[in-house]
């Protein structure tokens, strides 16, 4: 693998663990730490004398700051060591595009004040937009990694059934994370004690909450049926490892969700949750770019007899 493969891996790690502790901040209702101000902390560089909500808040600015930094220097070593129009660069510009979009929502959400006690029905777009923007993030740092380390690029166009299916399966995932934001939302605000602020709007997305997990379950059997179907018209290892291996996880985070909603989920199980997520959709993504890169399987001509 080259430096430049491994440097895409780890920016693709280190992103992870920023966007588990961007949960942190919420389940925890850290989000106006550094009150309404954004890119300032209270209005001030370096917050003095914080509390241990600016601490948690600031610290996730100072750690999405540097995988902003990391998003940026991946973008400027590919123009260096990749040529012109190879697929290594485009995949790092539309992630520094997305790393640019995933800070605005960010700001976003502290300027508009959607954050902490916040009971609204525009928090709730504003947290499902976020994890939208996140998923998008997270599939071109992975793909840059995947190409960087050999991937094959592959068409978008004369896919037919099999470019709907991986479309198909990468967009119910999407749903499902969206419809997770709505959930864990509502979990915080029970959490916090601050349904009864706003009463009509906490109801509704405590009502809310049950649509996540029906849809993860829905949606397992279109996982189990297409990724088996997927693999065995485009057959490779990688795409039976990964296709495999994503519905084994895919069946335990099921059981996980269960667990979280006994548990009444507190925060340990809520980044433990998101980081089985985030371990999925890299793996579907990655096993999307396999299929949609490898030659259908030719079928044997009849025999006449
Ligand atoms: C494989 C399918 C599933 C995926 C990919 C998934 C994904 C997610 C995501 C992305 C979140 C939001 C996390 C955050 O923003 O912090 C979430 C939250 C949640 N999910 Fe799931 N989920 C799945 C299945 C389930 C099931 C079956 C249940 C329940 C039976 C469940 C229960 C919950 C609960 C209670 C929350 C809110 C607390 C938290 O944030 O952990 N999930 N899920």
């Amino acid at each position: 693998m080259t430096r430049f493969a491994k440097f895409a891996w780890l920016t693709l790690g280190y992103n992870v663990l920023v966007i588990l502790w961007g949960a942190f901040v919420r389940a925890t209702g850290s989000g106006a730490g550094c009150g309404s101000h954004w890119p300032t902390c209270n209005g001030q560089i370096i917050p003095r004398d914080p509390s241990v909500e600016t601490l948690i808040e600031f610290s996730h600015r100072l750690t999405s700051g540097l995988a902003f930094l990391l998003v940026l220097a991946m973008l400027i070593w590919a123009f260096r060591a990749y040529p012109r129009k190879h697929i290594v660069r485009l995949g790092a510009v539309l992630s520094t595009f997305f790393m640019i979009t995933e800070a605005l929502v960010g700001a976003g959400l502290v300027l508009f004040e959607r954050v902490a006690t916040d009971v609204s029905y525009a928090r709730a777009v504003w947290m499902a937009a976020h994890l939208l923007n996140t998923f998008i993030l997270l599939l071109f740092i992975t793909l840059t990694a995947w190409w960087a380390s050999g991937g094959a690029r592959f068409p978008l166009r004369g896919q037919g059934w099999t470019g709907a299916a991986t479309l198909g399966a990468l967009f119910l995932m999407t749903l499902i994370g969206m419809s997770g934001a709505v959930t864990a939302l509502g979990d915080t605000l029970l959490h916090l004690d601050v349904i009864h602020t706003n009463p009509v709007v906490g109801e509704t997305l405590l009502a809310l909450r049950i649509y996540h997990p029906t849809l993860a379950v829905g949606i397992a059997f279109y996982m189990l049926v297409v990724l088996t179907r997927l693999m065995l018209d485009r057959p490779s290892p990688t795409a039976f490892r990964l296709g495999i291996g994503f519905n084994l996880l895919y069946v335990a985070q099921l059981g996980l969700g269960l667990l979280n909603v006994w548990l009444k989920a507190p925060v340990w199980m809520q980044l433990v949750h998101l980081l089985i997520t985030d371990i999925l959709w890299i793996m579907l993504v990655i096993f999307c770019a396999t299929i949609l890169a490898t030659r259908p399987q030719e079928k044997p001509a009849p025999v006449r007899v």
